[in-house]
């Protein structure tokens, strides 16, 4: 019996875009009488952990929800330890993403971080911009509705300005002004913790994507849990609104 990373490596194909709900850091360090800090610094390991995998196997996109708008509304003191963890941990991922060819990216309303993690978010961007084995995306104060509202907005500004006519508004357009337009949409949403929602993450953007619940904490989860949900997922029918019978003949 191959192990299971040998058998997603002997697949045809695997997902082209993986995205993530890391949740659970924080159940992870209460179980262990821990501070929620250590939950997140755990958390960063996963990530790593989770990344390198998903490269391994050649899944061009990785997108990974870090940090919602909605997470602003918790302690200060949270807010305050989990932006200290990103500048450190983006410092110290260098390596990992040079060794891996990963280029890094941020969706989300990143100016509203703190400068200090602005600074050395823009840098690593830049200094992994050419890489081309996988992209890996940090949704950071990110928020579906956020990002739609802003999208209508510029449309709408477009239309008075001139630029564009109110009939040339459609799904390309609007998806052409979503922070993720250059990538392709998701093929498979992860959320792990035994956690049931979407939470405002990306939800124009999984209309179709394939949805698996993992019940780990995210400080838990394991190569092996991202190799389990992509085999799971290559025996899902995508259907796309078909019927089966329709993929099966070929006809449309
Ligand atoms: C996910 O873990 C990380 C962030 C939201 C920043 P949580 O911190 O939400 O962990 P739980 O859900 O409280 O266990
Ligand atoms: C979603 O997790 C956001 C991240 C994983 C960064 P939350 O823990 O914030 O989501 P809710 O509040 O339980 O829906
Ligand atoms: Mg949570």
């Amino acid at each position: 019996m191959l192990d299971l990373k040998e058998q997603v490596k002997a697949l045809k194909s695997v997902p082209k875009h993986v995205a993530i709900i890391m949740d659970g850091n924080g159940r992870w360090a209460k179980k262990r009488g821990y501070l929620r800090a250590l939950g997140h610094e755990n958390g960063v390991d996963a990530l790593r952990r989770i990344a390198t995998a998903a490269a391994e196997v050649n899944i061009e996109y990785l997108t990974v929800y870090a940090f919602s708008s909605e997470n602003w509304n918790r302690p200060k003191l949270e807010v305050k330890a989990l932006m200290t963890i990103l500048v450190s941990s983006l410092k110290k991922e260098l390596k990992t993403l040079n060794d891996n060819k990963i280029r890094l990216r941020a969706i989300g309303d990143t100016s509203s971080l703190p400068k200090d993690c602005q600074s050395e978010l823009n840098e690593v961007i830049e200094l992994t911009k050419d890489h081309k084995h996988m992209t890996l995306t940090l949704a950071l104060s990110y928020g579906s509705r956020a990002e739609l509202s802003a999208a209508a907005k510029s449309l709408a500004q477009e239309v008075l300005d001139g630029k564009r006519t109110v009939e040339s508004i459609d799904e390309d357009a609007l998806a052409a002004n979503l922070h993720t337009s250059e990538m392709p949409d998701p093929d498979l949403l992860i959320r792990t913790s035994n956690e049931f929602r979407i939470s405002n993450f990306l939800m124009w953007q999984i209309a179709y994507s394939e949805l698996f619940f993992s019940p780990k904490l995210w400080p838990d989860f394991q190569a092996d849990d991202l190799y389990e949900a992509v085999l799971d997922f290559q025996n899902r029918e995508r259907r796309f609104g078909k019927t089966s019978e329709q993929l099966k003949s070929n006809v449309s």
